[in-house]
């Protein structure tokens, strides 16, 4: 079974006249818009209250022109709010894009900033046809910040997409290169009877077992901290996920890979309990 993310029109958009080409290359700007604010902080800084451009302005350090732009920007896409000459939080703003609130999405924002650093160098990419960091090492670090942005980018999709898998009759299931286990935890939601593995580095299997310290199904939760390009996996399972991972390696390694990690799926029985490999793909140049 192979799910593709429902995201190809951000690459497959067709351009035929001057001005969709116009339009394609000045969509920059709102992005721009975008991520400023948050180098701002801004959404943090506006917290809860209601800010006047010079208030504010002295709070962020910035100039009082500079700002009504970029706020009168941000209003107009409605992630922040104005009435009279004051603005305010949207709801999007005062939670996932606040550092003071709960549901701060930081691992996922701080990894979009870098993106964008990363993508202003794809000549360099398509030049060598090398990934932009080919030759940066996996720290523990970087895979620890790197796997709470996995676990800050999935919280809604894996509830939706666990729903849409059907697994009943499945009682193992493998979420190799699980990271942060976020699947692995929305399927084991959804089926009180599965248990699930996650197989990822070190420093990744440790954020997934913060993050399912905070889950009750955590009991049906084991781990592999392995690199599955080139140590065995143990033991069997019904179903192997392999979510956001395909874009990382090439087809030929991972052909290599499936054929290595094909052995850790249990043989067929009845339709009930046929085994699977599953695989979600992230949209990328590829
Ligand atoms: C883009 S993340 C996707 C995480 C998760 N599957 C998801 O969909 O949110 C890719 C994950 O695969 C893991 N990974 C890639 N190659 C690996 C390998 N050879 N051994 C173990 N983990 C690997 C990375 O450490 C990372 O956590």
């Amino acid at each position: 079974m192979v799910l593709q993310a429902n995201r190809t029109r951000i690459v497959t958009q067709r351009i035929t006249t001057f001005d969709e080409f116009r339009d394609a290359v000045s969509a920059y700007r709102l992005p721009r818009v975008l991520l400023v604010a948050l180098e701002l902080d801004l959404f943090t800084t506006v917290g809860d209250r209601s800010w006047t451009i010079p208030d504010l302005a002295k709070q962020l350090k910035v100039s009082e022109r500079g700002l009504s732009i970029l706020c009168r920007n941000l209003a107009a896409v409605g992630i922040l709010q104005k009435k009279g000459p004051s603005y305010k939080n949207s709801r999007l703003g005062a939670t996932a894009l606040n550092i003071d609130h709960s549901a701060y999405r930081g691992g996922y924002l701080n990894l979009i900033k870098s993106h964008w650093e990363d993508w202003i160098r794809l000549l360099e990419s398509v030049r060598s046809g090398l990934p932009i960091d080919h030759d940066t090492p996996d720290s523990p670090d970087y895979r620890r910040q790197f796997t709470w942005a996995m676990h800050h980018r999935t919280l809604e999709i894996a509830p939706a997409i666990a729903a849409q898998i059907p697994l009943a009759g499945s009682q193992t299931l493998l979420d190799l290169g699980g990271g942060p286990g976020t699947y692995a935890m929305a399927f084991l939601a959804k089926h009180p009877l599965l248990r699930a593995t996650i197989c990822d580095r070190e420093a990744a299997i440790e954020v997934a077992k913060e993050i399912a310290d905070t889950h009750k199904a955590r009991r049906r939760l084991s781990y592999l901290p392995l690199d599955f390009s080139n140590e065995a996996i143990p033991g069997t399972y019904d179903v192997i996920w392999y979510s956001n991972v395909l874009h990382i390696y090439s087809p030929e390694e991972n052909q290599a890979i499936f054929r290595r990690v094909g052995a850790a799926l249990r043989p067929g029985g009845d339709s009930s309990s046929k085994t699977r490999f599953c695989m979600i793909a992230t949209v990328c140049i590829q």
